[in-house]
């Protein structure tokens, strides 16, 4: 290959930044993965759409399905089930590799597109589907996979831990501070999704069955989420050294009779001592504290929602695949010889 051809479904703030760096950072990416990555298209409901980033007009098109037969790589942004689905399985099954940050179709069909994947050998990558810029989906699949993780608890949405942390540090309302969040573009479109659960849960199963190396749906995690949640619960869990924080909880869990195996996915608001790392976690920031057997105990923090943040782990995806279809690999030999200057170490300045 000397290019990928890259179609992109999806204009929102996600896209919208993705598609920029594409075409900002062509030069840069091509010397990276040792191929141009080419923007073909972007698809999108309505090409006279208002968008965080203005995007150029000749790639923007309402055609997905043709976008689609004509690309290497697919970036799946659009969200929700349909027509998302159809469009990754169509992608698959016509050889290109697929990423998505697309959480509530994983969490719902994600062994129907892992296993179309597989069946014709395509890749199906999605670290923005969790933890927004966080890398943790890779971690989970191939950092830990020769460990067993016994337990991962996840502040894993940016809006309720947004309103929690304004609750107890400012005494804000449960409706000013999501008022707040969703000036600021946190929120979902549907405020149900945070407030309700339903977005944390739905991450929650794809860490799970990530780390326990099984498949749990949206449906097996029991969700709670924070309306009920009272200033004087707050204000009761700080006088105890508490911090109230909406955690999505993984365990693996062996019943003590029959000595059978199994996991418990849950999403509730909980108090979290002052002095557990969970509890540092403050403003729309996610963070994900994982347990695993030899590892012990790590944290993954960071920016968990935002346009220009989630962009870097949907980038990242790209780079990795595309680095895969590159014969031999570009390696550091190639980048050299590809006219990339060597980082000068020790030195004031540092050129690159
Ligand atoms: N609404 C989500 C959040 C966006 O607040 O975390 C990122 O998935």
């Amino acid at each position: 290959y000397r290019s990928l051809r890259v179609a992109l479904l999806g204009g929102g703030s996600v896209g919208a930044q993705v598609a920029r760096s594409l075409l900002e950072d062509r030069d840069e990416l091509a010397h990276r993965v040792g191929a141009s990555l080419d923007l073909i298209g972007i698809a999108v409901r309505d090409v006279d759409a208002k968008r965080s980033v203005d995007l150029p007009r000749e790639l923007l098109t309402t055609d997905a399905e043709r976008l689609i037969l004509g690309a290497d790589v697919v970036i799946e942004l659009m969200g929700g089930i349909e027509p998302a689905r159809t469009y990754i399985l169509q992608a698959l099954n016509s050889g290109a590799d697929v990423v998505t940050g697309n959480k509530a179709l994983l969490a719902t069909h994600g062994p129907e597109l892992f296993a179309a994947a597989e069946q014709v050998g395509a890749q199906l990558y999605y670290e923005a589907a969790v933890g927004g810029a966080i890398p943790i989906i890779r971690p989970l699949r191939e950092s830990l996979a020769g460990d067993r993780v016994k337990r991962i608890l996840g502040i894993v949405n940016g809006t309720t831990n947004y309103i929690l942390d304004r609750m107890d540090t400012q005494g804000d309302s449960l409706e000013d501070a999501l008022a707040t969040a969703q000036e600021l573009g946190l929120a979902e479109a549907n405020p149900s999704a945070d407030v309700d659960g339903y977005d944390a849960a739905q991450k929650a199963a794809i860490l799970a069955s990530l780390a326990f190396h099984t498949e749990v749906s949206v449906d097996d995690v029991h969700r709670e989420g924070i309306t009920a949640v009272t200033a004087a619960q707050i204000a009761s869990a700080a006088h105890s050294g508490h911090v109230v924080k909406l955690l999505a909880i993984c365990e693996r869990l062996i019943d003590p009779d029959s000595g059978v195996e199994g996991v418990s996915v849950r999403v509730y608001p909980a108090m979290v001592p002052r002095s557990h790392p969970l509890a540092a976690v403050h403003g729309a920031n996610n963070a994900v504290f994982v347990e695993a057997e030899a590892a012990g105990a790590l944290m993954f923090y960071g920016a968990g929602a935002g346009g220009v943040e989630t962009s870097s782990a949907v980038l990242g995806d790209l780079v990795s695949l595309a680095r895969r279809h590159v014969v031999g690999g570009p390696g550091l030999t190639e980048s050299k010889h590809a006219g990339l200057p060597v980082l000068e170490i020790g030195k004031a300045t540092t050129r690159y």
